[in-house]
């Protein structure tokens, strides 16, 4: 491990004070072997700017025991390849329009980073497998407008969860396959929502760069029960399209979730005080009325 890690992974220790409170949650996080512990997305302007911070606290979680399953963006990364190349980048809804050349780019960049993110997890001691096919099985419904953009219609976890089980992090990038074997542009959190299902985790969690759901004057929500808040919420003015579709695809997964599951926001500098203390960090986000206790 190099001393930057060490220093990081010391940083996070410091803000946690209540050695019960870790013991605790480790315990929950480790049943089943640890084997469903968590489904991590990474968006691309953390891997752009916060890479240090994201290994230490992914080193800090396998030097504890738990290993998590990685999904990773690159939007950033890819709307600036396309400006190179001088290729438009069009969005229809918030979704990438993928021309054959947009999607020959995106392949480019999406194993670039998930490359860049194992290989640096290896250089902090921690085993990665890179993952960029095979996992998600698509259709391609909106081949007009969208053009190359899959729609998740199965996930393949067997290999996954091999991996997870020889303590390595797979780090998935957001690619599918049509069963003709076309392949195709997939959205990130659609892609990490599909994986959670699949997968049954015990967290699902977003590493953003706000470190969670903002409210009017900023501040971070710290807790968000689909129940009581959530029709509130979609409500208000102040809740960004972004975010209204992100929390509307939360309630959406977390209804079909085991009851103890639940959806964290924070960011990688904080991440292990949201798993590890009892107030966290960023924003939990589950169904009932309260933080699961
Ligand atoms: N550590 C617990 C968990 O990860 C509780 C986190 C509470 N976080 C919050 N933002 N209220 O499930």
């Amino acid at each position: 491990m190099t001393s930057s890690v060490k220093d990081t992974i010391y940083k996070l220790l410091t803000v946690m004070d209540s050695e019960t409170q870790i013991r605790k949650y480790l315990k929950r996080f480790s049943s089943e072997q640890g084997l469903k512990f968590a489904v991590i997305k990474v968006g691309g302007k953390i891997l752009k700017e916060e890479m240090e911070n994201l290994v230490a606290s992914l080193t800090f979680l396998k030097q504890v025991g738990l290993t998590p399953i990685i999904v990773h963006g690159a939007g950033p990364q890819l709307t600036a390849r396309l400006s190179e190349k001088n290729i438009a980048a069009e969005f229809v809804d918030g979704q990438r329009v993928t021309s054959p050349e947009v999607l020959k780019a995106a392949r480019e960049v999406f194993i670039d980073e998930n490359h860049n993110v194992t290989s640096q997890l290896k250089e902090s001691g921690v085993d990665a497998t890179s993952f960029y096919s095979g996992v998600f099985e698509c259709d391609i419904q909106h081949q007009d407008t969208l053009g190359l953009v899959g729609t998740i219609t199965s996930v393949e976890i067997e290999q996954l969860l091999k991996t997870v089980k020889k303590g390595r992090v797979p780090v998935v990038s957001p690619l599918g396959e049509t069963k003709e074997g076309q392949i195709v542009n997939v959205n990130a959190d659609s892609a990490t929502f599909s994986l959670a299902k699949a997968i049954q985790p015990y967290k699902i969690i977003f590493l953003t760069e706000t470190g969670g759901v903002l409210d009017e004057e900023s501040n971070i929500i710290p807790n968000i029960s689909i129940v009581n808040n959530y029709k509130y919420l979609i409500k208000q003015p102040w809740v960004h399209s972004g975010m209204k579709l992100k929390l509307e695809k939360i309630k959406d997964i977390l209804e079909v979730m085991p009851t103890a599951t639940s959806v964290s926001i924070t960011k990688p500098q904080l991440l292990a005080k949201e798993l590890f203390t009892d107030k966290g960090s960023g924003t939990l986000v589950n169904m009932g009325e309260k933080a699961i206790e």
